[in-house]
């Protein structure tokens, strides 16, 4: 924008310039009944403006406040939409939030222009009218109106910053809760040492459901998506993308397209911006953000939106500036309009309130309000949209996503079915995801045995049977392998596990897992994309039982005992593991099924795993010790950012865990979002969790799968909705990270090479085929191969 700057400066008299000349370069002028006036509308006038526009247009707008700043003024909003005065329960809500650094004052401005605009035209121009009529606009032109009447004239005032934070000295945008904790305000948990202003905005968006919202600032042209801040604790450079990125990226550009300069990238040098568009942190880190809290907390998709070089340019310039982003913001408002919504309703079609909303695939839950209804912005295509409420499981409906045309957006309702009944229907229903319902049924020994020889009997090609040593009594140490091409490990093809009822009597990672097999195997041959994907390039390892003899002894209904925990010698497997800090008493000897384990795992180079047990809901990742040997004290291993993820994918994709809800034999015990650090938790020595880690390549975790240890069998249907999509997309994790192969100069492959990641000390090493896999959060790394000699 400099040029225009320049250029505005060498005219006398501005005012006529922009009287005489603005309205002749707006598009379909003879249609705007709206001419910007060029002239900033201090906080008094902007009072009295909103106030007239509330008594001319009654029924379209509406004059509120949300609060007050710390000087006491109204952090006014000027809500628009047709019949202001009624409820519209599926009329979605758009907000734009200006100002919020005082001293960034276009947004401010063109947010007023705007509702003029829009006022102005209703009723003459069909687009702003259809607009009016199906979108529940609010514009706030100021979240900072302190630090506006404080700032000044001016692209880089000599005191820098004036009027930039609110009175107290805060930067608001740097004031509402982080979602990695990197906020220093969020530690006593409560809201109360936020800011008025932050306060005030918080309590109106948790209030209202916003369904997008832009969020204005100056000083650059470009529009920068979330997230702002990362898990790496960095300042800048580092991508960090949210589960809606898809989405997010679509509505950068539709600002940013549509924008003259703000499209170049490099209109304010020395930014260079491609496409105008920016991942807010690959540009610089903003911790305690007013975006991500929208995303995270509230379901609202925000994009932070720069729309000017110079952060307060003279009001000559303004006209220009609408000139610009008219057409972007319109636009911009449209997206509202995107993907799909719709009410959740109970047996007796009335909406619930507070039912959660999830995509497949799509780690984000949105939630109904308090007409049951929600909104979730899509991209075009095919969909599973889940839907499950306090009483009633999940339910999944195929939607389709059309190309946005403008308009509103299809309505898709969601029935749910309260869990008493699903489970009366269960009884006469045939199958679940093509499973039969007599499979939903405990399985002992013998039983177990039949299933998975009757199910590698008719899947030879993708299954294989094998017994990795015998119990103490003598039962076999089955694990089924499914895969493409099974047998042996193929060099580049990763190697994953799940281990399951080390504690005999915890039995749902058992019958989970002879589900899972069935469902691989049936998805494999009817041609499902994803899980033959899935199959033909991962080798799939399924222990049902590492501790078949303590099954036999645990016995259907246990809530909580320890009968059955343990094996045939009494010894509890999760404590018989060799332990980082030395010997105890339950590890002095391993058992046959410790021994077993230990000797599979060393033969084959697993990259992930999990350890499937019950008696909570909770994803636990390493490690279960720490040096004190003392419950409540958090030990993290140096992957610890790649295990927090790990643990969220599980518990994100599963429906419930990610509530952390806690099980009703222990009611105050309760995991913010069903993760948590082992020792944080309890300690455990001889865990096989912190082994794996420590002793081989592999990274598991320990799944909680329920609360209850060995539930009725009429709850396995329930159980296996709960966890099918989690099972499966925490094996498709092990595809993350780096892998490779390592050679000698002369191409031979080499055996048992170290693989360091630079900053961390836990290597990885080649498998013998030279393959390894090091599984990292997205970013940059130094990766050194080296081998003696
Ligand atoms: C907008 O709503 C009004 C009142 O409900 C209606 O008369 C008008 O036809 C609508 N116009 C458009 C373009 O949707
Ligand atoms: C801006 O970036 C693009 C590619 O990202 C590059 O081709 C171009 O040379 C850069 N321009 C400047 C002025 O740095
Ligand atoms: C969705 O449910 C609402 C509320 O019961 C109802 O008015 C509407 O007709 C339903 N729409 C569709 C498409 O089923
Ligand atoms: C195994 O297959 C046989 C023959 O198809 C069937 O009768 C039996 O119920 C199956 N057993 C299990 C445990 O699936
Ligand atoms: C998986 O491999 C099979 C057999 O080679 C092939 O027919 C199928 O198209 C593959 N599917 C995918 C999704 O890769
Ligand atoms: C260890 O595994 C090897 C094959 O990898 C097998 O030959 C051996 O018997 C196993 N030992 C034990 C104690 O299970
Ligand atoms: C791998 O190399 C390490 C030393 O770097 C050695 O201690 C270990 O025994 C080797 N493992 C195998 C399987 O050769
Ligand atoms: C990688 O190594 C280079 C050269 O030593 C260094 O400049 C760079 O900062 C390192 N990068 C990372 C991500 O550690």
């Amino acid at each position: 924008m400099g040029w225009h700057y320049k250029f505005v400066l060498t005219l006398i008299s501005l005012v006529l310039f922009v009287k005489n000349c603005a309205p002749r370069v707006v598009e379909n002028e003879n249609k705007d009944a709206f001419v910007p006036k060029a002239q900033y509308t201090n906080y008094h006038d902007l009072k009295d403006l909103f106030d007239d526009l509330q008594r001319t247009y009654p029924d379209l707008a509406r004059v509120y406040a949300i609060g007050k700043s710390v000087e006491g003024r109204d952090l006014l909003v000027l809500q628009i939409t047709e019949n202001v005065h009624e409820e519209h329960e599926l009329r979605p809500s758009f907000k734009y939030v200006a100002n919020m650094h005082g001293d960034e004052s276009v947004g401010r401005q063109l947010v007023i222009y705007l509702a003029q605009y829009l006022l102005m035209n209703y009723g003459k121009d069909d687009r702003v009218t259809k607009l009016v009529n199906i979108t529940d606009i609010h514009l706030m032109p100021s979240l900072n109106p302190d630090g506006f009447e404080k700032s000044n004239v001016g692209c880089e005032s000599k005191e820098k910053f004036v009027g930039r934070n609110n009175v107290k000295g805060v930067d608001l945008n740097r004031d509402f809760p982080d979602q990695f904790g990197r906020d220093s305000r969020t530690e006593s948990g409560t809201y109360k040492s936020h800011e008025p202003e932050t306060m005030s905005l918080m309590k109106w968006i948790m209030k209202n459901q916003f369904v997008l919202s832009g969020n204005l600032h100056g000083g650059a042209l470009v529009a920068s998506y979330p997230y702002d801040d990362s898990s790496t604790g960095k300042e800048c450079c580092v991508e960090s993308l949210s589960p809606d990125d898809a989405v997010f990226k679509h509505l950068a550009h539709t600002y940013a397209s549509r924008h003259a300069s703000m499209r170049l990238g490099n209109a304010c040098p020395p930014d260079n911006f491609t496409g105008g568009v920016t991942n807010g942190a690959d540009w610089y880190a903003v911790q305690g953000g007013m975006q991500d809290y929208n995303y995270v907390r509230a379901g609202c998709f925000e994009v932070t939106l720069e729309l000017s070089c110079c952060k307060y340019p003279p009001a000559d310039e303004l006209p220009s500036y609408w000139r610009d982003n008219k057409e972007p913001m319109l636009k911009y408002i449209e997206q509202t309009h995107l993907g799909v919504k719709g009410y959740v309703l109970n047996e007796n079609g009335e909406p619930i309130e507070g039912a959660y909303v999830r995509v497949a695939g799509i780690n984000h839950l949105q939630q109904t309000n308090k007409h049951g209804v929600y909104w979730r912005l899509l991209m075009p295509g095919e969909y599973s949209l889940y839907a499950n409420a306090y009483g009633y499981p999940a339910r999944s409906v195929k939607i389709t996503v059309p190309e946005l045309q403008f308009g509103e957006a299809p309505v898709v309702n969601v029935s749910l079915v309260p869990r008493d009944q699903v489970e009366h229907d269960r009884k006469t229903r045939h199958d679940i995801d093509g499973i039969s319902a007599g499979d939903f049924v405990h399985h002992n020994y013998e039983a177990m045995e039949q299933f998975l020889k009757n199910l590698t009997q008719e899947y030879k090609d993708i299954t294989k049977l094998s017994s990795i040593g015998k119990s103490v009594e003598g039962r076999e140490l089955y694990v089924l392998e499914v895969t493409k091409d099974p047998g042996s490990h193929l060099p580049g093809k990763p190697e994953f596990k799940y281990v399951a009822n080390m504690h005999g009597n915890e039995v749902l990672g058992r019958e989970l897992l002879l589900l899972l097999a069935k469902y691989l195997c049936q998805q494999y041959k009817y041609g499902d994309k994803r899980i033959q994907g899935l199959l033909n390039t991962t080798r799939i390892h399924l222990m049902p039982s590492m501790n078949p003899d303590g099954y036999e002894r645990s016995r259907v209904g246990d809530y909580s005992s320890a009968r059955g925990r343990a094996n045939a010698h009494n010894i509890d497997l999760n404590r018989n593991f060799p332990d980082q800090f030395g010997p105890t008493k339950d590890n002095q000897t391993p058992e046959p099924e410790t021994l077993a384990v230990m000797n599979w795992s060393l033969a084959t180079p697993f990259v992930l795993s999990a350890n499937l047990h019950g008696g909570a809901l909770v994803a636990n990742f390493p490690y279960d010790g720490n040096p004190e040997m003392d419950s409540g004290h958090a030990y993290l291993t140096p992957d610890n950012p790649v295990f927090v993820h790990l643990a969220h994918v599980y518990a994100d994709a599963h429906l419930k865990m990610h509530l952390g809800q806690s099980c009703k034999s222990l009611p105050d015990e309760k995991f913010a979002n069903g993760i948590t650090n082992g020792a944080e938790w309890y300690v455990l020595a001889g865990g096989m969790q912190d082994w794996n880690y420590l002793h081989t390549n592999d990274m598991e975790l320990t799944l909680e799968l329920g609360c209850h240890k060995f539930p009725p069998s009429d709850d396995l249907p329930t159980y296996w909705e709960d966890n099918r999509e989690a099972l499966i997309e925490f094996i498709e994790q092990v595809h993350r990270g780096v892998r490779g192969f390592v050679h000698s100069h002369i191409g031979h492959a080499l055996a048992n090479a170290t693989i360091a990641v630079s900053g961390n000390p836990r290597a990885v090493r080649t498998a013998a085929l030279g393959d390894y896999w090091r599984l990292l959060r997205p970013g940059s790394y130094n990766v050194t191969a080296s081998k003696y000699g």
